[in-house]
């Protein structure tokens, strides 16, 4: 696999945060990743991005700012997609946020305008869908200057999509006094930490779409995101298992990413770095989904059943390595957590995470929306995050700053803004 050029990260001192702009009484729009994916759902999809986008937007209140807050939801390809409203966003922020957050039929033109212009200082409102513009995703001029005139400056707090080329994030910050929020700010912190983080490195990439992952996992053995033990579940384990030729019956595998993984787990033999796949795991039959079957190894699954959740050997091996392990970076979620009988793996890694955070502090990354998801759900986010582990909200925006140290939506706040 050809690695992608490593760039050097821009530094932290030659970006402009909060103390930068003087926000009392002014219009500021306030650019987050409250995207859901669409997802049915909607923000209980989400509840860690609304939560990390408090810092920001209680630091413009509480300044007097009067805040329009812009973000994207799904793809829409410049449609109005009702489903896709702001709107619920909205209503799940306000309780959040501890005042009403209004809602704004369109994120440009005399609407948006004159909600902003009517705007009391330390009040905001939720603008509709960046994306129901193609002007947004195509980051097009007219939509852009659309967008200067609805607010005076700019916040930046979307971390979770710096790897897109958009209006709201790049077009604007050339031409609005522009600033990162707080929590892209932190994010950068970790994405520094993680690159100074002791070794060994162990990281746990979990989750759905194994291709896309496949270049991070690259980087893990020869590039930037460098680790010496890779612990893989989700279906990203899944499918490293069938390309050692254990065939998981009804199980989710990629097949298209099989011949990749097999080279991978080739490199990685002669590159010396431990790959860690599942030994066993709990499993569902498909005419009873939801209920625990059995525990089996990879080569015993019935032809009727499906793995659900990393095994309890897998598990405790997987235990001893994150909390033995100085650093550690787990990217997506393992086992059909949405289920209740499917979730102990996830719940025990993290609990096992934390207990050695509580006991030795170590450099440990956590990100990936499922993943933040299930942790938020389980009442695990909480300690976590107190106990000094970072909880990125990025999820392809965190991977491309692994590969690559490049993200346009850092590049564009570099830039000096127009007069
Ligand atoms: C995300 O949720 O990861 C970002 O908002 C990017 O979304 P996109 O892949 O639809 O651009």
């Amino acid at each position: 696999m050809v690695l992608r050029n490593k760039m050097q990260a821009i530094p932290l001192t030659h970006l402009p945060t909060l103390e930068h702009l003087e926000v009392r009484g002014r219009r500021v729009l306030l650019r987050v990743d409250f995207n859901d994916g669409g997802a049915a759902e909607g923000a209980s999809a989400i509840p860690h991005r609304l939560e990390a986008s408090l810092p920001t937007l209680q630091w413009l209140l509480e300044r007097g700012a009067r805040v329009g807050i812009l973000t994207h939801r799904g793809r829409p390809q410049g449609r109005v997609v009702p489903s896709l409203s702001t709107a619920p966003l909205a209503a799940a922020l306000s309780p959040l946020v501890g005042q009403p957050i209004g809602f704004v039929p369109d994120c440009i033109g005399r609407v948006a305008q004159q909600a902003m212009a009517d705007l009391a200082p330390g009040a905001a409102v939720m603008l509709e869908n960046t994306r129901f513009h193609l002007g947004e995703q195509l980051n097009q001029a007219p939509f852009v200057a659309q967008l200067a005139q609805v607010g005076e400056m700019l916040v930046n707090d979307a971390f979770a999509c710096a790897h897109r080329t958009q209006a709201s994030t790049n077009g604007l910050a050339a031409l609005l006094p522009t600033a990162l929020g707080r929590q892209f700010v932190q994010e950068l912190r970790w994405l520094e930490q993680w690159r100074t983080a002791p070794a060994p490195r162990a990281m746990l990439v979990g989750g759905n779409a194994v291709l896309p992952k496949l270049e991070l996992l690259q980087h893990c053995l020869s590039g930037t995101a460098k680790a010496e033990i890779l612990l893989l579940g989700g279906v990203v384990g899944q499918t490293f298992l069938a390309a050692k030729d254990l065939h998981l019956r009804q199980s989710l595998i990629e097949f298209g990413a099989v011949e990749s993984a097999r080279s991978l787990l080739a490199e990685a033999g002669v590159l010396g770095c431990r790959v860690h796949l599942p030994r066993d795991f709990v499993v569902a039959d498909r005419a009873t989904p939801g209920l625990v079957a059995g525990v089996r190894k990879p080569h015993q699954l019935e032809p009727n059943e499906t793995a659900q959740d990393l095994g309890p050997q897998t598990v405790a091996v997987w235990e001893r390595i994150l909390q033995d392990t100085p650093s550690v970076l787990w990217f997506g979620s393992v086992g059909v957590w949405q289920q209740a009988a499917f979730r102990a793996g996830l719940e025990a890694l993290a609990k096992a995470l934390l207990a050695r955070q509580r006991r030795q502090p170590g450099v440990v990354l956590l990100a990936g929306n499922g993943l933040l998801q299930a942790l938020t759900a389980g009442g695990l986010a909480a300690p976590l995050a107190a106990a000094g582990i970072a909880l990125s909200t990025g999820g392809g925006a965190l991977q491309q700053a692994l590969t690559s140290h490049s993200l346009p939506g850092v590049q564009a706040v570099a830039r000096p803004a127009k007069p």
